[in-house]
């Protein structure tokens, strides 16, 4: 499974890329929003510490306006995955970037009849938005079944990223379901690494450790 992460702050990605364990990032326009910078700069920047997939998203909503704009991202670095949203004009502009070579994910997906129209219209990835779900009382992690199911029986090769991912626990269900790709805000992907007897275990080995007196190095 890979692990993005869902953020445009550079240096919590900066932080996070130095444990090699990061295979791409996430944007979005809120995300761009709450970083204070200019979408195209900071698209750069994370482009060169990350050499994984960064989604830049578009924020036209016509096919016109998104072409254009995909245009102008997709000349920032080789890395850039184009992030449309899943509408008609959308799906047409994951379907022309496709067949040009441009990778595309395809965003806001709630239902597994979206998810096979963005498979369909060629793209890398569909972003099914599992806590969006939860919220409103749906089962988010019920879709990520669905879609696999589907992605499944017809061999695409769109992968499927989670995203709106709220805690540990969606990253373990949807790892169990097979998903491709979990994009997780930075607090999650760090609360991945913790476990209280980790912790415990390695104090009681370090005070024992301490007692020998000795040292490796
Ligand atoms: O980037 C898309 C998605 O991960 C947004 O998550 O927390 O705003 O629902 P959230």
């Amino acid at each position: 499974m890979k692990f993005f992460v869902d953020t445009a702050d550079t240096a919590e990605i900066k932080s996070l890329a130095s444990s090699g364990l990061l295979d791409g990032v996430t944007t979005n326009p809120s995300l761009i929003a709450k970083s204070g910078k200019k979408f195209v700069n900071v698209i750069a920047e994370i482009c060169e510490i990350v050499p994984g997939p960064v989604s830049a998203e578009v924020a036209a909503t016509d096919f016109d306006g998104m072409m254009a704009e995909a245009r102008v991202l997709r000349r920032i670095a080789k890395n850039v995955t184009i992030k449309v949203p899943l509408t008609v004009d959308g799906l047409r502009a994951c379907k022309t970037l496709s067949d040009d070579g441009t990778a595309v994910n395809v965003t806001l997906c709630f239902s597994p009849a979206q998810a096979l129209l963005a498979a369909k219209a060629g793209a890398s990835f569909v972003s099914p938005f599992v806590g969006r779900l939860d919220d409103i009382g749906q089962d988010g992690m019920g879709l990520i079944a669905e879609i696999m199911e589907i992605y499944q029986n017809y061999s695409f090769r769109t992968e499927v990223l989670v995203a709106s991912v709220r805690h540990t626990m969606h990253v373990i269900q949807a790892a169990k379901l097979g998903a491709h790709v979990a994009t997780l805000p930075p607090d999650v992907l760090r609360a991945l690494f913790n476990h209280p007897l980790t912790d415990k275990g390695l104090a009681a080995f370090l005070a024992d450790w301490a007692k020998t007196g000795q040292s490796i190095v």
